[in-house]
């Protein structure tokens, strides 16, 4: 064999020996996309623009907003319906609770809820992740989600990024029942800030299918991805029969109007919805990653996307 050959030969085998410890190491075989959950909810208070400057600080492909309307029609970046978990609003509105003893984003204005301070979430009460963010600290304030995407798009510029968004439309049901229409309202910004055109960095996510088709209906030529959610059937009143989403054939029907799931992270363990969603064409976005050490085994289960309230801890 000439010494050339003999050289060649030597660098196809170490091409070859590469190729396969790639194969071996899932890691390596594809990006995953770091979606930051609320901003960077694991530091400061969620979905605060201070949560959302430092999730970019860390530089994920999404910051993942969830949105609510009020009153006067403006979107807001909220996860629930309610302000009592997250805001004070039981001391600046002590009487404006509903018959249930809640007082809903739908019925302030955006003026009255810039009246509102934001704190760490709690939970009837109680503060639900203590080790965070001190909840009698700062001043914080409910974004809309004009001043969101400004805010990453401003962000994008000077820090010559393109970190994308991933919002996700909240209650589209309770809120329609309001007289709202969530789906116009959030599309007119996203048209107005350039994000229904092809290669804008965009996802959208609900957990209403209905939601989900009404968006191909009314939309059909937008190139906004969207992506389907799935609880467990065991949460709050959902209609939806989110058991039979995971099933081969449930994934199948997802596939005629999302592009992608984004499950529960326990409903991808010892199952194969992974795989059975690819098989579907799907992209698999589970959520929440709060523990470093379980990245890994998202990896070896192949997904290609994780919501994670640290999004520094996954680059
Ligand atoms: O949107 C992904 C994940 O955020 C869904 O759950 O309740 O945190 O909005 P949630
Ligand atoms: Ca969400």
């Amino acid at each position: 064999m000439s010494k050339s050959l003999k050289v060649l030969t030597f660098l196809y085998c170490l091409l070859l020996a590469s190729c396969v410890s790639l194969q071996t190491k899932p890691y390596f075989q594809k990006k995953v996309a770091i979606i930051a959950h609320r901003g960077a909810s694991g530091y400061l208070p969620e979905h605060t623009l201070e949560a959302i400057a430092m999730a970019h600080a860390f530089n994920p492909d999404f910051i993942e907003p969830d949105l609510v309307i009020t009153k006067d029609d403006q979107v807001i970046v909220l996860h629930d319906i309610h302000l009592e978990n997250n805001t004070n609003v039981e001391e600046v509105f002590p009487k404006r609770a509903r018959k249930d003893g809640r007082w809903y984003a739908v019925d302030f204005t955006l003026k009255e809820i810039k009246k509102l301070k934001v704190h760490e979430r709690t939970k009837k009460g109680r503060v639900v992740f203590d080790e965070r963010f001190p909840i009698n600290r700062g001043s914080f304030k409910v974004p809309t989600f004009k001043e969101f995407i400004e805010l990453i798009q401003g962000l994008n510029q000077s820090r010559q990024k393109s970190i994308g968004i991933y919002p996700e439309i909240k209650a589209p049901v309770f809120h329609q029942r309001e007289g709202k229409d969530p789906l116009g309202l959030v599309m007119k910004i996203l048209m107005d800030y350039g994000y229904n055109q092809s290669g804008a960095k965009i996802f959208l996510q609900c957990f209403d299918p209905k939601l989900l088709k009404e968006f191909k209906k009314r939309f059909p030529r937008s190139p906004i991805k969207l992506i389907q959610l799935i609880a467990d059937n065991s949460w709050g009143e959902s209609k939806h029969d989110y058991e039979v989403m995971r099933t081969k054939e449930g994934l199948k029907e997802i596939s005629l109007y999302a592009d992608g799931i984004g499950p529960w992270i326990p409903f991808i363990l010892n199952s194969s919805l992974v795989s059975d969603a690819h098989d579907s064409g799907l992209l698999v976005h589970p959520y929440t990653l709060r523990e470093k050490k379980y990245y890994p085994k998202l990896i070896e289960l192949g997904v290609d996307g994780v919501f994670t309230d640290f999004p520094d801890l996954l680059n």
